[in-house]
């Protein structure tokens, strides 16, 4: 029985301090690499729906790429309003697969 995590990216495919984009069972999400340490968030900043995997990473937070607003990526929280969240995922890396679990 599949526990729902499915492979997103390879581990070389994403270097320390970058974020990409994938679909994973249907939602596209943005995965970020942290110090070889993966998280996976909802790709949508909301905000105005930005493409948050496409914005930069600065340490702990990932810069949409819109209006800037930034997140923090091991929370989903919006810097200046931890009220509002980004939907975050759970990782895990088997072998060199970053696998995601987004049901
Ligand atoms: S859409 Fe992300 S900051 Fe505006």
């Amino acid at each position: 029985m599949s526990d729902g995590f499915v492979r997103a990216f390879g581990v070389d495919e994403i270097a320390p301090g970058e974020a990409r984009v994938a679909t994973v069972d249907g939602v596209e999400i943005a995965v970020v690499n942290i110090d070889g340490e993966f998280h996976a968030l909802e790709n949508r900043c909301p905000h105005a729906d930005g493409p948050l995997g496409e914005g930069f990473v600065q340490g702990d937070a990932i810069v949409c790429p819109l209006h800037y607003w930034e997140f923090d990526i091991r929370t989903g929280e919006y810097l200046d309003d931890p009220e509002v969240c980004v939907r975050r995922y759970e990782t895990r890396v088997e072998g060199s697969d970053v696998l995601v679990r987004v049901r």
